[in-house]
């Protein structure tokens, strides 16, 4: 189903609270629709995406969250550093009982304490063994591995560390995974998108993070604006002027058909202030995407998730 060079591993990042989780989500999900078998994994420890769809909290383990058409499904899990540092040491070190030994005198917290970066290359090491699992006849476990990463501010860095590390130690099995880690991590198989909102703060942090992105040598793909909002209808330059007149001659009093009006015209300022973010972020020159707003002040629903993926149909470039 995917040819040669599509990608095979997503990382979804963005200023904190711009819709990292719910657009990582609706891109398993779409992903899942046209039949792929597709992993979401987070690595923040904080079970964004079971809220989100409303599952128990994700264990350290691959638990399917949803089926998709034709054979499509999404398995979610939550990378932990600490479960993952056993996995590695058991593989790596055959330290099965005795990695487990270790973790009961507090090595495993002490290693990950002395180490900070080690806890990302663990982080990023699973999600690269995931995306590189094979099934026993050779064909690969997932079609797809979207990752709900670490927010703008650290994401070059939690990327990076691979080749910071591999450039370190000669030898050794984690050097030399972590150099083939950076290699996928760099290679057209990744695309990092970059979610963001349409306004100032989080539209310069989108351009910064671009910027580091691309000096560091990481494949940028879709820049996503959330929460878009749509002009009102038939709002033309002088919003609702005839709605108003309509109202007026319906007996509507004057006070409340200004107040209106007002609204309206606030609306129109916000989808112009967005359309601005819109085109300075469009002549960056990667693809943008738009999700609207969705309605509710609680945040997005199954439904409204449902509707996101639908719009990711195709998946993201
Ligand atoms: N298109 C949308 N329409 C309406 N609400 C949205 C939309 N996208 C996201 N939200 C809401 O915005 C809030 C933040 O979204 P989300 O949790 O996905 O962001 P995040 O970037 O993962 O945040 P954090 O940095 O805290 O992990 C949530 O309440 C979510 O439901
Ligand atoms: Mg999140």
């Amino acid at each position: 189903m995917a040819g040669p060079n599509a990608v095979r591993l997503h990382v979804v990042t963005g200023k904190g609270g711009t819709g990292k989780t719910t657009v990582a989500t609706a891109l398993a999900l779409a992903l899942a629709g046209e039949g792929r078998r597709v992993l979401l994994c987070e690595v923040e420890g904080r079970q964004g995406v079971a809220r989100l769809l409303g599952t128990e909290e994700l264990p350290y383990a691959e638990v399917e969250v949803a089926e998709g058409a034709g054979g499509g499904e999404v398995r979610a899990l939550a990378v932990e550093p600490r479960a993952a540092l056993l996995e590695y040491l058991d593989v790596f070190y055959r330290l099965g009982r005795a990695g487990r030994a270790l973790d009961r005198v507090g090595a495993v917290d002490f290693i990950a304490q002395i180490a900070p970066g080690l806890r990302d290359v663990l982080l990023v090491g699973k999600v690269y063994e995931a995306v590189r699992r094979t099934e026993p006849d050779g064909t690969p476990t997932f079609d797809a591995v979207v990752l709900d990463a670490p927010p703008t501010g650290r994401i070059t860095r939690f990327l990076g560390i691979g080749e910071e590390l591999a450039g370190l130690a000669g030898g050794g099995p984690i050097a030399g995974q972590a150099a083939s880690v950076a290699a996928l991590l760099r290679s057209p198989a990744t695309a990092v998108h970059v979610v963001t909102l349409l306004e100032e703060l989080p539209a310069t942090e989108t351009v910064e993070a671009i910027a580091e992105l691309e000096a560091a040598g990481l494949p940028v793909g879709a820049v996503v604006a959330d929460r878009v909002l749509a002009p009102l209808p038939g709002a033309g330059q002088d919003a609702g002027q005839d709605v108003a007149g309509a109202l007026a001659a319906a007996g509507v009093p004057a006070p409340q058909v200004e107040a209106l009006l007002d609204q309206a015209r606030e609306h129109a300022a916000r989808v112009a202030a967005q359309r601005e973010q819109l085109a300075a972020l469009s002549a960056l020159g990667r693809p943008v995407r738009e999700l609207p707003a969705l309605p509710g002040a609680v945040g997005v629903d199954l439904a409204g998730l449902y509707a996101l993926a639908d719009l990711l149909e195709g998946g993201l470039p």
